[in-house]
This record gives structure tokens, sequence and C-alpha cells, in this order.
């Protein structure tokens, strides 16, 4: 079997006339010990990236260091379409959130908190709901707006972080592992409204994941951390064909894409 080559670091350059985020030699110690180094990915607005690797290599760290969270070398860009660069504006979901369930907090309220200085017991503007309502209705999730933030479900509570992350709409969209204790039916609904919103919004979406199989259908890189570094990039067929990979992961994706090629090649021929 052919396997694909891993090349350190490899990255898709941005091209001229599309925004683009960069992230250029990227690097991170804590406690005086390397996590990451020499990190650069480059990722087009309207492209999902998935990072994958294995647990404690890195993939929260450089979401934090993107997100400014943590000390990191190296610099990000956001190119836009005119080549004007600035720093991009992000959105993020964590990987995990600590919530009391026996808070009276309601979905409103956490929306109300991050855009308004209005205590919680003061009755919202119309204005407030209304802006809610819409947040919320890009992920489905408008029905939730009264409810408590303990009765949500996991799935329930995913929309509504990622509605959050979404208002205002950012240039960067970072989701950490953000379906984590959610049922399939309800990791599959999720990655549907993330692609979708990729598009609709032009979003450059960093997504760290172990759903190998969601990822193969919905990603359009993935990128692939492993000893401190970004050790191999590229489409889905790519990283899942790479015998790193298919070690760290124990599975041969590679059969996998030669038969959605043989199908593909057998159904050009039907027609
Ligand atoms: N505050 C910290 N101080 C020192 N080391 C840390 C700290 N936080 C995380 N690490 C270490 O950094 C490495 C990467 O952690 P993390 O980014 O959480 O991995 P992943 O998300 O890929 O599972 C791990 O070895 C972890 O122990
Ligand atoms: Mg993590």
């Amino acid at each position: 079997m052919k396997h694909s080559k891993c090349v350190n670091s490899e990255y898709k350059t941005c091209e001229s006339s599309l925004c683009c985020t960069k992230i250029n030699n990227f690097g991170v110690k804590r406690s005086g010990t390397e996590i990451l180094k020499n990190v650069n990915l480059h990722i087009h607005c309207g492209d999902l990236t998935a990072i994958i690797g294995p647990n404690g290599a890195g993939k929260s760290t450089l979401l934090k260091a993107i997100l400014g969270e943590i000390t990191h070398s190296g610099e990000l860009q956001f190119l836009d379409a005119n080549n004007g660069t600035t720093r991009p504006s992000m959105g993020y979901v964590p990987q995990k959130l600590d919530l009391d369930s026996s808070s009276p907090t309601s979905v409103l309220d956490l929306f109300a908190a991050a855009h308004t200085n209005l205590p919680i017991w003061f009755r919202y503007p119309k204005k407030i709901r209304e802006r809610v309502q819409k947040s919320l209705s890009r992920t489905h999730g408008e029905h939730l707006i009264n409810k408590r933030l303990g009765d949500l479900s996991g799935g329930e509570l995913q929309r509504v972080l990622l509605a959050l992350a979404l208002d205002p709409i950012p240039n960067l969209l970072l989701l950490d592992e953000p379906v984590s204790g959610i049922d399939q039916n309800g990791l599959e609904l999720f990655y549907q409204t993330v692609s979708m919103l990729r598009k609709n919004y032009d979003l450059s979406i960093i997504l760290v994941s172990h759903d190998l199989n969601l990822i193969a259908e919905y990603a359009d890189r993935v990128a692939f951390v492993n000893n401190h570094t970004i050790e191999c990039c590229g489409t889905p067929q790519e990283v899942f064909s790479n015998e790193k990979v298919i070690q760290t992961f124990g599975l041969d994706w590679s059969s996998r894409f030669q038969k959605v090629e043989k199908d593909r090649v057998a159904n050009a021929f039907m027609v």
C-alpha cells in the first residue's frame, strides 16, 4: 500500500484575493517544557480544518495560544480579501464547561451577560431578546431561549455555546472537542450545522475532534498534531492514508478512500 508522505508542518499557502488566517511558526512553552514548536497552518475562509492527534499532544494548547489565553512565540494574522492584515476576530467553544446545574441562569441571561451590563433580575429590552433569538436561530436553538442552562441536554448546550461563539460572527471559529458525550444523531447534526455555517458566513473553522468518520465526511483539511508540532497536514484522504496517522489511530483509512474512489468511478461509468 502506498502511504502519503508526512511533511513536517506542511501547509496550504494563502492565495491572494482570498481571505485567510495564518498561523506562522507558533511555539508554546509551559512550566519550562516545550509543548508546541514550529506550528504552521493557513486556513482559508469557508474552510473547516480538523485538528487530530493523541491525548496530550497539544491540541487544546494550540487553540488557547491562538486565542491569546496563553503566551506563544510566532504570529497570527488575518489576511482580508484585499490583502490587508489584522488580528482575526474569534469565537470559541471550549472542551469543558463547569456549570452549576442548580443555578437559575437561563440561556437568555447568558447571552445578555455577554452583550450588556444589565443585571439578571432586570427585564431585558425587547431588542436584546430579538438579538438572542436571531443568534440562536443560526444553530436551530430558538426554542431554548428561556431554558435554564442546567436543564439543557449535552447537544442543546453545545448549540447554545456555538450560537454564542457566532455572536458577533467572527473571522475564525475555534471548537475544542465540542461534542464529547453527545449521541450519534446529535453529533451528525452538529457537524451538519458547522458545515453549513462555514459556507453561509465564509468562516474559517478550526475543530479539534476525535470523530474520524465525521471529519472524513465534513472537513476540508486535517492537521495531525504529534511530537509537539503539526506532523502532517492535507486533505482528509491524504492525512488518513498517512502511515503515522494509521499507526496512531490503529485504522486503515486508505481502504475507505479507495472504496469511495471506486464508487465514484463506477458511478461515472453509469452516467
Ligand atoms: N498549565 C500547564 N502547565 C504545564 N503543562 C501543561 C499545562 N497544561 C497542559 N500542559 C501539558 O501540555 C500538553 C498538551 O496538553 P493539551 O493541549 O491539553 O493536549 P490535548 O488537548 O492534545 O489532549 C500535555 O502534556 C499537558 O500535560
Ligand atoms: Mg484537549
